[in-house]
């Protein structure tokens, strides 16, 4: 039932972080999977790597922003893999800032990236799709951020018209057995989080019952099924994948009666293996303070660091 053996997938954003486990999670489950970004260096790490797993894959280069590019990128996999089963659509991008000031460039360069760029995505892969009359899965990567206001208003309105957008195309597009639905994880140790301080990650393990912070491998089983005929029935679903973060405001500190399943060690097992193919130091706990600075910022304000 969650066998992708002989599927043909396609994961954007997929040369590190969340797009990269999604790519491991949809290879270990059988499917072949090209490896869709803009950064040149490590897409074709990726690409090897799911290589050594013994399935198909290739780099391909392609800004999601782009409607050309994006067609393009389709058309490449299918040359590639004959077909196109599964699609998922990841890139992703936070400029934060506090809303009053922020420039109108970089609110139109987060709408264009995570909102324009997953729908023109979902665009050429359905009429790939609709056109091979076989059905197939396509789901965007949201956030808790759709639910919740965390980041700022682009990045939260972004991902809040993802899910929206999500829900519209799966009930457009069921007609052709297409299932759309999307993921939203919480914090994830990703590189864009690598300049997170240690102090926010157990202020969010303390926020959270399951009580570690959130890696690319916690939504290995979650992409796995909404890709395979586990969730056939599924469509328009935004999944939560959240830890617990998000069910309530906590006045009540949590506590805990066992330690939780991922030590602190477990949790940037990914950032690590992504910072080092990115060629970029860090130091014990996985931490590049120079890669978002601007997010670290935020963070230092904010716990006065
Ligand atoms: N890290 C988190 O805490 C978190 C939480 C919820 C949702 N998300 C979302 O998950 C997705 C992946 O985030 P991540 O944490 O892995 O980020 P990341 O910055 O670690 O990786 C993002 C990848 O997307 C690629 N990318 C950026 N712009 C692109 C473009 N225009 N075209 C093609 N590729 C592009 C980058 O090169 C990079 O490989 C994003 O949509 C993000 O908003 C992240």
């Amino acid at each position: 039932m969650f066998d992708l053996s002989g599927k043909k997938a396609l994961v954007t954003g997929g040369a590190v972080g969340i797009g990269r486990g999604y790519a491991i999670a949809l290879a270990s489950a059988g499917a072949d999977v090209a490896i869709v970004d803009i950064d040149d260096k490590v897409g074709p790490i990726t690409a090897k790597e799911i290589q050594a797993m013994g399935r198909d894959s290739v780099y391909i280069h392609c800004d999601v922003t782009k409607a050309d590019q994006v067609q393009a990128m389709v058309d490449a996999v299918v040359a590639r893999f004959g077909r196109l089963d599964i699609a998922v659509n990841n890139a992703g991008i936070a400029i934060l800032g506090a809303d009053a000031t922020l420039e109108q460039k970089d609110w139109d360069k987060v709408i264009a990236v995570n909102l324009t760029g997953a729908f023109l995505c979902c665009q050429a892969e359905a009429r790939q799709m609709i056109a091979q009359q076989a059905g197939g899965k396509i789901i965007n990567t949201a956030s808790m951020s759709a639910t919740i206001a965390n980041c700022n208003a682009s990045y939260d309105a972004s991902k809040a018209g993802i899910v929206h957008m999500t829900k519209t195309l799966a009930a457009e597009w069921g007609t052709y057995n297409i299932n759309v639905n999307c993921i939203s994880p919480s914090y994830i140790l990703s590189p864009m989080h690598a300049s997170t301080p240690t102090v926010v990650r157990q202020r969010i393990r303390d926020l959270t019952p399951l009580g570690y912070v959130e890696r690319p491998e916690d939504l290995f089983g979650p992409v796995v099924f909404l890709a395979s005929d586990a969730s056939n029935y599924v469509t328009g679903h935004d999944l939560m994948v959240d830890g617990g973060h998000t069910l309530n405001a906590w006045l009540v500190p949590l506590g805990r009666a066992l330690p939780p399943r991922v030590s602190p060690a477990q949790e940037i097992v990914q950032l690590k293996h992504d910072l080092t193919a990115m060629g970029l130091p860090f130091d014990a706990d996985g931490i590049n303070p120079d890669l978002h600075p601007e997010i670290a910022d935020v963070f230092k304000a904010a716990f006065n660091l």
